[in-house]
């Protein structure tokens, strides 16, 4: 059995590999291309930002949160590693010991702060010259006094100017983009150019979820935001529209669009819906399972999202928020849906849409797609108004969706629509010094016509080079020998049925101008 290698990918994590990457491309090239002509632009927002950002977005309970973020709590490990030698100094009065890791310490906290690892704030600067001045004392106190050293009262009071320093804020790997498009919203002012802003992204997010098929901890989104300062229905239909006209464009299979309106945040809207809920569901309570009668408590929405078999036909007889929105959302939802209809776009109504994040109101929606088992949603998305706001922002309105990247190229492998290797246009068979020269030329020229050529580097004998351009996908073997540059002959095969034809130099190039390069 071979052996495992040393290093391999972490859990959820994987290298996209060739030839599959062709196909990562061109669905990105297709988002550009879509999403462009629809008005909106790219951002690219860092891939780490502040916790908070995220906790108050996305909300502090729920599961992105508060268990899958990747996130780094405190930047100062070095240094804190010293203050626990420092402890074990104190305790056994080693003097040397002491000094050395007192030193250590200033020499860190120093070398922290000049990179930024931690913040350059007035106070830090304080806290770290104060270090130097007292090294002289301590130094003067251990070595030079008759007292004996008070190394627990020297201790305490280096743990309590370490304590004292600014740490920065934690920061997480990103679960979700609309959080830093919102912050990014803010802080370039995007409020004062023509509204609606329109914004889209793509790159990866990272989520420390059950690793299975369609379910990774690094993934990728390609997603779209719309923000500015109108909720009009026409909006919601659009954005939607959008995504469609994108799947449609990648041939997409058995593509289904889910739509649903939650309401929003008034006592005569969702939330007088979520205590009936609440009510109905402490009725049926000892028929759920443990996380249901968790959520109960903490957010009885979440239950309509269970996928449990036996909680399903209990969850059927609950009531439907549909039923209990206030008339601006109920209007709202109405005028989405003949929105819709005006594009073309079909949708399926489900109640029990309420989507995992928290800032979401009124409209929200998901889209499904074939082969892709349980993580079957492909597309996920929603209206949040008032997020901008919540981050200390102007009033602003929002809709946005992402994609699952990895799904949706999952999807399209499962529907035979995956990328096929590359091969090669060309593949220079050459032999001998002269020819090699002549070879790495009609290379260039040909690549910069567009073709894609393969130059062996180093001599291969004749049937070997055939072998491996036969291997490689090549349609034609470029055969050039020192008789041929020196006549100025050159053979082409066409490697499908090894028929060869001779060109004079401008000619050949000429006659392979005229094909179509294989990765056209
Ligand atoms: P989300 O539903 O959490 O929404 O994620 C959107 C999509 O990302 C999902 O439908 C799924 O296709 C994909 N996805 C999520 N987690 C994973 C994972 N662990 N592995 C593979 N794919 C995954 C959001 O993220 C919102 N920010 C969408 C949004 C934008 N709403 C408004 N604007």
């Amino acid at each position: 059995m071979a052996t495992k290698p040393k290093f391999q990918a972490i859990r959820g994590t994987r290298d996209l590999l060739p030839p599959e990457t062709a196909l990562w491309n061109h669905v990105e090239e297709t988002a550009h291309s879509v999403f462009g002509t629809f008005g909106f632009g790219e951002i690219r927002p860092p891939i780490f930002e502040p916790t908070e950002l995220f906790a108050r977005a996305v909300g502090g309970e729920t599961d992105i949160v508060s268990k899958e973020m990747y996130s780094i709590e405190r930047p100062l490990t070095s240094i804190q590693s010293f203050v626990e030698g420092l402890a074990v100094a104190t305790e056994i009065a080693h003097k040397e010991a002491y000094v050395f890791l007192y030193f250590k310490i200033c020499e860190e906290a120093w070398s922290e702060y000049r990179r930024a690892g931690i913040p350059n704030t007035s106070n830090n600067a304080e806290l770290l010259n104060e270090f130097d001045k007292r090294q002289v004392e301590i130094r003067n106190e251990l070595y030079h006094s008759q007292a004996t050293p008070r190394f627990e009262v020297l201790e305490a009071y280096l743990r309590n100017l370490i304590l004292k320093l600014e740490l920065g804020d934690p920061l997480s790997l990103r679960p979700e983009a609309t959080a830093s498009v919102c912050r990014a919203y803010i802080e370039h002012n995007m409020q004062q150019l023509p509204q609606p802003v329109k914004l889209y992204y793509i790159g990866p997010m990272f989520r420390r979820e059950r690793p299975q098929k369609g379910r990774y901890r690094q993934f990728y989104q390609i997603g779209a935001e719309v923000l500015g300062g109108s909720d009009a229905p026409g909006i919601d239909a659009e954005v939607i529209e959008m995504v469609m006209a994108f799947f449609y464009r990648l041939g997409l299979s058995g593509v289904e669009l889910h739509i649903n309106s939650i309401g929003h945040n008034a006592p005569d809207c969702r939330p007088a819906y979520v205590e009936k809920l609440r009510a109905a569901l402490e009725k049926v309570k000892d028929n759920l399972g443990e996380d249901s009668q968790r959520r109960i408590e903490t957010n009885p929405l979440r239950v309509l999202d269970s996928k449990l078999e036996h909680e399903q036909s209990i969850i059927a007889t609950l009531p439907h928020i549909a039923d209990h929105l206030c008339a601006d959302c109920v209007a709202h939802y109405a005028a989405v849906k003949r929105q819709l209809e005006l594009r073309g776009v079909f949708f399926k109504e489900d109640w029990r849409l309420v989507r995992g994040l928290d800032y979401y109101m009124r409209t929200t929606f998901e889209i499904t797609a074939k082969g892709l088992g349980s993580q079957n949603a492909v597309c996920g998305g929603g209206r949040y108004d008032g997020l901008v706001e919540l981050l200390g922002g102007p009033s602003t309105k929002g809709i946005g969706f992402a994609i699952g990247e990895d799904r949706l190229i999952l999807s399209l492998q499962e529907s035979g629509k995956g990328a096929t290797p590359q091969g090669r246009d060309v593949y220079i068979a050459w032999m001998g010094e002269r020819a090699y020269a002549t070879a790495v030329r009609a290379a260039k020229d040909l690549r910069n016509a567009g073709f894609t050529v393969e130059l062996p580097p180093t001599e291969l004998k004749f049937g070997k080079a055939l072998e491996r351009a036969d291997k490689l996908g090549s349609r034609y073997a470029l055969i050039l020998g020192d008789n041929e540059v020196s006549e100025g002959s050159w053979t082409l095969k066409t490697l499908a049925h090894g028929t060869q034809q001779k060109f004079t130099e401008p000619d050949l190039l000429e006659f392979l101008r005229k094909q179509k390069p294989v990765s056209s």
